[in-house]
């Protein structure tokens, strides 16, 4: 039983699974499309709304260095990704990395993870892009009925009729074809970053130093809520409960982690980038950069614009501006997050519909789902299914509860995707890698340190909730999976697959 557990998919059989003709994918991306889906998908709520209340509620000015210390430990999970994705360049991001590197249950524990990632991640972005558009209608006198403005707004029933069909049209662009996504994500990107960069250069003149002091506040007690609402962290050593002061720094990292989600799905694109070997590391680390150097300066300024305890939870980058008397800079700033979240919500449904296409090509979900269209060439039935489920949860979901849940899903991921670098050099040294992880294994090990602190500094009811759908995972994978699993039927295998799909134990550790 453990050798089907941990059987792994060879690499080169992963390849060549993308090559059989109802099963591939365009080949179009270059370096700067996948740079642009990166920048596209990684500047979002997490700097446009968390990054008020994280500076309000657990770090003071000091968020910029939570943005530091948040941005420090992507990047090493960076340098592990792109060796993965430059490696093993075919749909499905850390799924497709574990299968070839530590097994098929491992393989299946982070695709299932990566579904949760995707998919409530799209949700909370769209929530949040509907209390943009919400508020530039109120603006322009246009009021929607409480009951069709989200869950939040709502006595009794709230549906968030806009963020709902947010997703549903995003679904249909993703329908028609990546090559159109791309397109439309480069114009709304370059509107993101001019908007981001107002904020930086206006702002940068209206900063009062006295905001700055103190840059790290005390750290103060708090209500932990009973206990399930303090970090994981101060429960297991019994600390009381307390935000700001160092340990606030590393709070607010953990929440605003939630601003750099969206690197990993550049490697998500791997089958559709023409030359993943080159590009692949260049986009992944290329986004990353810009990204880090961006927000640090945006929540330099902000915090410098107003007092921390003044800044707005819901939108501290164009209140702000209000604040300091230029609400036509507020405005415009509204407008430009909410043309750029519509990018991320874009990107995270496609990353989405990507893991669950290749999950279901490797047998593991229903084969229905990995047939691409005959003209799109794109994975259309799972896009449609998780398109309209993630529009329905977008509609019924408050935006908070769930960036935590989706943070501890991608650390875990990154935690599998370093731990499988390193396997896979010593089970697979011969591979071609244009992209070497260096100083392995010491890097790596560094960066599962980082992502494990991070994930320790969430919520202990966060890691009940991931417990619950790892749980579910199990479930399905032990009823349906195991079996179906493409390794587990050698005979329904293509030509060149069959060799190796009997052999468990070759590639394993
Ligand atoms: N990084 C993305 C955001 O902040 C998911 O919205």
């Amino acid at each position: 039983m453990s050798s089907t557990l941990f059987r792994t998919k060879k690499v080169e059989q992963s390849i060549l699974d993308t090559e059989e003709p109802e099963h591939a994918l365009k080949k179009s991306l270059s370096a700067l499309d996948l740079t642009v889906f990166g920048v596209g998908v990684i500047i979002g709520t997490g700097i446009f709304v968390l990054t008020g209340t994280v500076a309000k509620n657990n770090a003071g000015p000091a968020v910029a260095l939570a943005f530091v210390v948040a941005g420090v430990v992507c990047a090493l999970a960076a340098l592990c990704y792109a060796e993965f994705a430059s490696t093993v360049p075919v749909a499905g991001s850390a799924y497709t990395f574990s299968y070839a590197s530590l097994g098929e249950l491992p393989a299946w524990i982070i695709g299932w993870d990566l579904v949760l990632e995707f998919a409530l991640g799209t949700a909370v972005v769209a929530v949040g892009w509907s209390g943009y558009i919400a508020s530039l209608l109120d603006n322009a006198g246009w009021h929607l009925p409480a009951a069709l403005s989200g869950r939040d707004g709502a006595h009794g029933f709230g549906f968030d009729i806009l963020a709902a069909a947010l997703v549903l049209v995003l679904t249909a662009i993703l329908v028609i074809g990546t090559k159109l996504s791309a397109r439309v994500t480069s114009i709304v990107v370059a509107i993101k970053v001019i908007v981001v960069l107002t904020v930086i250069v206006a702002g940068a003149f209206l900063i009062h130093g006295e905001n700055y002091d103190p840059f790290i506040p005390k750290a103060q007690p708090v209500d932990a809520g009973g206990g399930l609402k303090a970090p994981l962290i101060q429960l297991i050593f019994g600390w009381a409960p307390s935000n700001f002061g160092v340990m606030g720094i590393f709070t607010a990292a953990s929440v605003v982690f939630f601003a750099f989600i969206g690197f990993d799905v550049v490697a998500t694109a791997a089958e559709e980038t023409r030359n993943p070997q080159r590009d692949m590391p260049r986009g992944i680390i290329g986004s990353l950069i810009i990204c880090t150097f961006l927000y640090v300066a945006v929540s330099i300024v902000v915090t410098g614009m107003e007092h921390y305890t003044k800044l707005s939870v819901s939108a501290p980058l164009a209140d702000a501006f209000k604040a300091t008397g230029h609400a036509w800079f507020a405005g415009f700033i509204s407008f430009g997050a909410a043309v750029g979240l519509t990018t991320v919500c874009m990107i995270l449904l496609l990353g989405q519909t990507r893991v669950f296409f290749a999950m279901s090509r490797d047998g593991l979900l229903p084969r229905f789902f990995s047939h691409v269209h005959p003209r799109f060439r794109t994975p259309h039935r799972p896009t449609i299914l998780l398109g309209v489920l993630i529009a329905i949860l977008a509609g019924f979901t408050s935006l908070s509860e769930l960036a935590e849940l989706v943070n501890i899903g991608t650390l875990f991921a990154f935690i599998v995707v370093a731990i499988g670098v390193i396997i896979l050099r010593r089970s697979r040294p011969d591979l071609p890698r244009s992209f070497r992880t260096p100083w392995v294994p010491v890097l790596p090990v560094v960066s599962v340190c980082a992502s494990l602190w991070l994930m320790l500094n969430l919520p202990a009811e966060t890691w009940l909730r991931f417990g619950i759908w790892m749980v579910i995972g199990f479930a399905v994978y032990f009823l349906y999976g195991r079996t179906h699993s493409r390794l587990a039927r050698p005979q329904e295998a293509p030509a060149g697959l069959a060799g190796s799909a009997g052999s468990t134990r070759d590639d394993t550790v």
